[in-house]
């Protein structure tokens, strides 16, 4: 680090905070999307409920013009949330909302994670979650999943936290892009290990496993717990942005402290409502993933190709061609997914997101010419 006296001007440039200076701006390939059929980003691939599209299109100028209203939006989600027989009653004080879970990871981070403090998690994991510690200058520790199955490393997690007792732990369940399932009582006993440390679980992707913490947690007991959900990915809300975080209300209270007041916009709000309150459309297009999912499956074990599909709406692919020539060659045909080639531990991968199972149908037609093999029915 410089010393503050030299600190200021960089190349002519006012200089950030030095841990910022040291980071590479979290970047996705984004653009240009719109005309593929997108498998690279775990969206759902036929779009929100209508009743989403209806309520959106009933917005008023008036709500346009005046700063958004959240109030009966906690409501909502406690009210989807109740299917789930949870342990205890949610209250509003135990919801934080946010402009997708990513605004929420980077809240948590920014009210919790110190300079010097220790972040755990495994690896490979979402890539958003490094970034955001290193913005705070935090050491990470990450442990890798388990051999060719990629199995949850449960001894040395346990171990990290008895030993580390680290700040903020962050688990994706199911974990992305590995597809990692772990019982939710497996994280409960994670959960009692180290008092003192934040427990965040991602559940972007629980709606295809079922195993959400939320029904195990009451959170007087486990004031350590928070669980992230959002309305991206099953919802099909992912370019309104509205995500979810549920735990203890002095936890969300620090997280909303480092969060704008208006930072989910009043469009965002309408979807949440209309998304919410439609959870048939939501079920039945995880139906459909479920279905796809044994699909590609069985295509892939019949054909012998190296792959490896577990909880989520993706799975991973190693193609026996170059992989990046398999991405191009798909991009080539309107077909995205995410190149995972380089990414340790799934070296020579591509990530591909389960639509359903016609979609599923005109990935693998293009997949298997570009791999230049014969089609085993
Ligand atoms: C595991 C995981 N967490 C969080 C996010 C971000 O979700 P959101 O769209 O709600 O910001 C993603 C998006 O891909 C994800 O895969």
């Amino acid at each position: 680090m410089l010393p503050k006296s030299e600190s200021i001007l960089l190349h002519g440039h006012l200089r950030a905070r030095s841990e910022v200076e040291l980071l590479q701006a979290y970047s996705a390939p984004l653009e240009g999307r719109r005309q593929s059929l997108r498998l690279d980003f775990n969206e759902n691939t036929i779009g929100p409920s209508p009743l989403v599209i209806q309520a959106l299109r009933s917005i008023s100028p008036e709500q346009v013009a005046v700063y958004p209203e959240y109030d009966g939006l906690r409501e909502a989600v406690i009210a989807n949330l109740s299917r789930l027989d949870l342990a205890c009653n949610i209250l509003t004080s135990q919801v934080g909302l946010f402009n997708g879970v990513d605004a929420a990871i980077h809240a948590i981070f920014h009210a919790y994670g110190d300079r010097g403090d220790q972040f755990l998690t495994t690896t490979p994991t979402f890539g958003y979650y490094i970034p955001c510690a290193n913005m705070q200058g935090m050491e990470i520790k990450t442990i890798p999943y388990h051999g060719l199955s990629y199995e949850f490393p449960f001894e040395k997690i346990s171990k990290s936290l008895h030993d580390l007792k680290p700040k903020i732990f962050f688990i994706c369940n199911p974990n992305n892009p590995t597809g990692t399932r772990l019982k939710p009582e497996k994280i409960f006993e994670l959960s009692t290990i180290s008092p003192n440390t934040l427990l965040i679980i991602d559940e972007l992707y629980e709606a295809f496993t079922g195993d959400s913490a939320l029904p195990l947690i009451d959170f007087y007991k486990i004031p350590n717990v928070v669980i992230l959900r959002s309305l991206s990915k099953t919802a099909g809300l992912a370019g309104l942005r509205v995500g979810f975080a549920i735990g203890h209300e002095s936890i969300i209270d620090r997280i909303t402290r480092v969060t704008g007041p208006y930072d989910i916009n009043s469009f965002a709000v309408t979807a949440a409502f209309a998304a919410l309150k439609d959870q048939p459309y939501i079920d039945q297009y995880v139906d459909q993933v479920l279905k796809a999912r044994e699909w590609i499956r069985s295509q892939l074990m019949n054909n012998q190709i190296r792959h490896h599909i577990d909880g989520g709406n993706y799975f991973l692919v190693w193609p026996r061609a170059n992989p990046h020539d398999v991405v191009q060659g798909l991009r080539e045909q309107g077909i995205l997914v995410r190149d995972m080639s380089e990414k340790p531990l799934i070296e020579g991968s591509l990530r591909v997101t389960i639509g359903t199972t016609n979609q599923m149908k005109v990935f693998w037609k293009t997949f298997y010419s570009l791999e230049n093999r014969e089609l085993v029915d």
